[in-house]
């Protein structure tokens, strides 16, 4: 099984990597939600609402939640008068959303690496805990480039490793044993939490995706690390003219 997990998280296979977390994310739907609170000791919600107001003011502006899952970014947006596109390619995530009555309006089934939108429709988007799960992420950043406006703010909320080794090492310890434990009796799917825990682990360094984004056409680039270094958060813009001098 554990050479079953590597090869899943083995980006050589976009289109199986994704059929799989696709079904990892249907099987886990039902009780997402209770488990994120119980996992995160309700952390979660603070690093939601700091990214969120990292974006300026959204008010009438489109903004699109990339990965959005059961919606928890939808209501933070919508109070701050965004009008929101939710996008996510489990189907059981987004009905648990619009059960929940967080998913409101406009929900859309589809791949964030190939949207079903005209090109520099949105003014913002948003990407949380979703991109650590993207095989290829250089696809994944041209599609936001292509639909957001220029200057158009892109915010990243992604788990990732503590900077101090005993923190980092504890860390691990509880990503190997503990997530799985807790995420396989709540949901009854160890699997997909030892497929969650081994994303964490495996995801590349902040530093290195802010340079993909560079790379892909994005500019001021901020880097904060929140609770230790548990989650990080980056924040930056479009720009055409990077993008058209780093291509
Ligand atoms: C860990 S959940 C995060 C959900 C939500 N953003 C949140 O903050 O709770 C990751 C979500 O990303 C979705 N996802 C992963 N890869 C995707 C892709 N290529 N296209 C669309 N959705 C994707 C999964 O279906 C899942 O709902």
């Amino acid at each position: 099984m554990k050479e079953e997990l590597k090869y899943r998280i083995n980006n050589t296979s976009p289109g199986m990597r994704k059929k799989f977390v696709r079904e990892t994310f249907d099987s886990i739907a039902e009780t997402y939600d209770v488990l994120n609170r119980v996992l995160s000791l309700g952390v979660d919600m603070s690093w939601r609402k700091f990214a969120v107001n990292m974006l300026g003011d959204i008010r009438r502006k489109n903004v699109i939640d990339l990965c959005s899952g059961t919606g928890d970014f939808v209501p933070l947006l919508s109070t701050k008068g965004a009008c929101v596109v939710a996008v996510d390619f489990s189907l059981p995530m987004l009905i648990k959303g619009k059960e929940a009555g967080r998913i409101k309006e406009y929900a859309v089934a589809a791949d964030v690496c190939r949207l079903p939108f005209a090109g520099e429709l949105f003014d913002a988007a948003l990407v949380a805990f979703g991109v650590r799960n993207i095989p290829d992420i250089n696809v994944f950043i041209d599609e936001i480039f292509r639909v957001l406006r220029e200057d158009g703010e892109l915010v990243v909320l992604e788990l990732t490793r503590p900077d101090n080794f005993i923190i980092r090492s504890l860390y691990k310890l509880y990503l190997s044993f503990g997530l799985p434990l807790i995420g396989g009796i709540v949901s009854g799917r160890p699997r997909a939490y030892l497929y969650l825990s081994k994303t964490i682990e495996s995801f590349i360094e902040p530093a290195h995706l802010a340079r993909m984004l560079e790379r892909g056409g994005f500019t001021k680039i901020r880097i904060l690390r929140r609770f230790l270094g548990i989650a990080t958060i980056i924040h930056c813009r479009r720009c055409e003219h990077i993008r058209m001098s780093l291509q």
